[in-house]
């Protein structure tokens, strides 16, 4: 019996999402709502977490070690707004690098999967 080749061969493997990962912190931290956000950051420690995610996520065969996405982000105070922005610089990385619509929209329903995990939650104003 054949098993037909993962997300994470088809793209690739490792190499790629690595490159994509590069690409992508680039963009992120060359946008000044989203730069803030890493003030003081370890981000080879970050990217390292991001690529091993984005290959679990993938069909790779690396586990995520990573801490849980909301213990991550959690007191960030990330808005919808900047979610939806790192998410769409995902996508344009990863259509850029020639990733297929199929494994990018499997990406985005990851992305939405988990947004609830890192967005703050709405802060509730008095009166
Ligand atoms: C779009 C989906 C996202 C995914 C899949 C994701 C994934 C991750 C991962 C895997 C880590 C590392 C966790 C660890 O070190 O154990 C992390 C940390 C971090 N993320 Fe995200 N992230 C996302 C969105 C965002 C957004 C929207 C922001 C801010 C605008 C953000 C800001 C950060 C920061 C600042 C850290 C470093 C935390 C620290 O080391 O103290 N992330 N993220």
């Amino acid at each position: 019996m054949t098993t037909s080749p993962s997300y994470y061969d088809q793209i690739g493997g490792a190499p790629a999402v690595r490159d994509a990962v590069e690409r992508f912190y680039v963009l992120v931290l060359d946008d000044a709502d989203l730069r803030p956000y890493f003030a003081g950051v370890d981000m080879p420690r970050l990217k390292r977490h991001m690529v091993v995610l984005l290959c679990s996520v993938l069909g790779g065969p690396e586990p995520y070690e990573g801490r849980d996405l909301a213990e991550a982000h959690s007191g960030m105070g990330i808005t919808s707004e900047h979610y939806a922005k790192v998410g769409e610089i995902l996508v344009s990385v990863l259509q850029e690098a020639g990733v297929g619509d199929e494994i990018v929209q499997h990406v985005v329903l990851v992305l939405r999967k988990v947004e609830s995990s890192i967005v703050a939650e709405p802060v509730e104003t008095a009166g």
